[in-house]
């Protein structure tokens, strides 16, 4: 594997959780693959979870580990050619990249969409730059349309709690106060839809992804309906994608909240959420303190995904 960005890259989903089931069983098992390598992780937006357990991750495999928090300390950077630098970004990614390549053997950058120009964002120009001018594997800790660390980690952990061969995974829109990417919800459903399991994503009018992420999976409007018989509620706040709409919150509407009423709608289902989780927007403190809830280790499961894909591409070096 010499990079990491949508699901495509990890090949079979069955033998990527085999293999993840593997490291998680034997987390320090393979520190021979990282020894002398470092990994360079390279933040433009905040993270808590991306942070630590990647690079647990790397530390698991015997990696060096370098964190560079972009806009804390480091020269401002443009991302556009073309662009004359007066203002008060000092140094080009066109320079950035392939210097920060210099110190390091694999890179992982999080670079959020801005969410004020579609075909920017769906471009993935700032991953694909890292990508082409790094000459390092570069893997995506969240880039603007897609977070695939987290949705092999949500894998790893339905693979865990599920108690049926093919479950049904509702993923439900949520309110939230701010405009949020598309990154969580384009991924999971890219994720979900290649393992074949029933598949139903729920929102307010408006809040359509875009189709090539949708995929086969079916579109209820109704929460409610979409809720029943689920054996895994997966919860999550977007902006609106469509166009004229592009990035904007259109509702926030609490009744879109996931609360212990429309959980019993449910096969008993698992509650499960990304993080960070706004609480009484997206989910009531019952149903996320409740046993049903899987949120904590799901969570975990962020460092084995982190910890298979870097031991992948270690071995591609
Ligand atoms: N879920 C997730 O990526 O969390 P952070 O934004 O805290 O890294």
């Amino acid at each position: 594997m010499d990079k990491f960005t949508d699901v495509n890259d990890i090949g079979p989903l069955d033998i990527a959780v085999r293999e993840a089931l593997e490291v998680k069983a034997d987390r320090y098992g393979f520190t021979h693959l990282g020894r002398n390598r470092t990994l360079l992780m390279i933040f433009f937006n905040s993270s808590l979870r991306t942070r630590l357990s990647t690079q647990k991750a790397a530390m698991n495999l015997g990696m060096n580990v370098m964190v560079l928090d972009v806009n804390q300390g480091a020269w401002k950077l443009e991302t556009e050619r073309g662009v004359i630098m007066d203002g008060d970004k000092a140094e080009h990614l066109l320079e950035a990249i392939p210097v920060m390549g210099s110190y390091c053997d694999i890179i992982g950058v999080r670079s959020f969409a801005g969410l004020k120009d579609k075909a920017e964002d769906y471009e993935e120009r700032v991953i694909n730059q890292f990508i082409r001018y790094s000459g390092r594997p570069v893997f995506s800790m969240e880039a603007a349309t897609r977070h695939p660390l987290q949705s092999f980690a949500d894998l790893i952990t339905i693979e865990e709690f599920k108690t049926k061969e093919r479950p049904k995974i509702v993923m439900t829109w949520a309110p939230h106060p701010r405009a949020l990417p598309q990154a969580v919800p384009n991924s999971f459903a890219e994720w979900i839809n290649a393992t074949g399991y029933e598949f139903v994503i729920t929102h307010p009018h408006g809040y359509e992804l875009a189709p090539e992420f949708v995929g086969n999976a079916r579109v209820e409007y109704d929460q409610r309906k979409a809720l029943e018989g689920a054996d895994f509620v997966y919860a999550k706040n977007w902006s609106a994608y469509a166009d004229p709409d592009y990035g904007k919150v259109l509702s926030t509407d609490r009744s879109w909240t996931v609360d212990s009423e429309k959980m019993g709608l449910t096969d008993n289902a698992f509650f499960m959420h990304c993080l960070p989780v706004r609480r009484n927007m997206i989910v009531t403190d019952e149903v996320i303190e409740s046993e049903r809830s899987i949120v904590i280790p799901e969570a975990a499961n962020r460092e084995i995904s982190a910890q298979v894909v870097l031991k992948r591409l270690l071995e591609s070096l």
